[in-house]
């Protein structure tokens, strides 16, 4: 059995990689596979924290177009993400002029104007690669950061035309900062070897930078705070197609609470680039028998770079 057979055989793809056409994408899910999609971040937090998130994320959209003309102080994202929720603000008078102080208060201001920038690309808008990789190290917006051993920026070619997002770092990845290098890492490789990729042609980043103690998912505060980081990073990288990794990414880039098996099987747009949802390695570890739709996914992103391409 040649290496690449072998990498097949271990995805359960073997027989699949041989037909001419590969299976309608459509095809019925079985309940049961729906029934075992991984449980989300969403689903794992209070239904309290989760309408907050939409607040703060309405609020994230609402200030898309805030023009960064102000110089922030140490107040976090996180507390300002706290205060508007707090006071009740309705979104639209986040513009209003003499909404800052007349509502929250001075050290409110700068909090509400760093979220501000932070969100609508203002505060990240600038950086080069060297700086947001520095701005990633120091960030303390949420408490992931005092608990890890170190962020986990991301990895790979800075040129790469496919990027593919995960989650959020696990036990080796935090102790090696690197994506991916523990088990699910290792499925992802020979994922990419299916598809004829190597490691160091794409570029591979995750949500959430800090790893969560007990490699629990991320609450939404954690992602929202997170989520910045990986918008530039996109920004930065311009890839030619995103893969999306599990219930995390998928509903952090497309701004979704879909269900995996809902979103997979078609091309979506996260700010012009085609973005392919597919199932985390860790879950397709957990249920090897899914690997084959995983294989369609990975089908449908080399057709759509392939389209990039021509
Ligand atoms: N799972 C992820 O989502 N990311 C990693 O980097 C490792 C495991």
């Amino acid at each position: 059995m040649d290496r690449r057979e072998a990498m097949l055989r271990e995805l359960n793809l073997y027989p699949v990689w041989v037909r001419r056409d590969p299976a309608p994408s459509d095809q019925p899910v079985a309940e049961s596979a729906v029934n075992a999609a991984p449980v989300d971040a969403v689903e794992a937090v209070e239904a309290v924290e989760a309408v907050e998130a939409v607040e703060a994320v309405e609020a994230v959209e609402a200030v898309e177009a805030v023009e960064p003309s102000f110089v922030s102080d140490a107040v976090t994202v996180s507390q300002y993400a706290a205060e508007i929720i707090e006071a009740q603000v309705p979104v639209a008078d986040l513009f209003a002029s003499d909404f800052q102080s007349a509502t929250l208060g001075d050290a409110a201001d700068n909090s509400l104007r760093e979220f501000q920038l932070k969100n609508s690309g203002g505060l990240l808008g600038a950086t080069d690669w060297p700086e947001l990789q520095q701005k990633v190290q120091e960030c303390a917006d949420c408490k992931l950061r005092a608990e890890c051993t170190q962020p986990v920026f991301g990895t790979g070619d800075l040129h790469a035309r496919w990027l593919f997002v995960g989650e959020a770092p696990g036990a080796e990845e935090d102790e090696r900062c690197e994506p991916f290098v523990g088990a699910s890492g290792r499925l992802l490789d020979n994922m990419l070897l299916a598809i004829g990729l190597q490691r160091s042609e794409v570029y591979l980043a995750n949500v959430i930078k800090c790893r969560p103690t007990d490699d629990r998912h991320p609450h939404v505060g954690e992602i929202a705070a997170c989520l910045p980081y990986l918008k530039r990073q996109i920004g930065l990288l311009q890839p030619a197609v995103i893969v999306a990794l599990g219930k995390t990414a998928a509903s952090a880039l497309l701004e979704t609470d879909a269900t995996i098996a809902s979103l997979r099987g078609s091309v979506h747009d996260y700010k012009g680039i085609p973005l392919v949802v597919t199932y985390h390695p860790a879950y397709l570890l957990r249920s090897p028998l899914e690997k084959a739709r995983a294989w369609q996914d990975l089908c449908l992103a080399v057709q759509t770079m392939e389209g990039c391409s021509g």
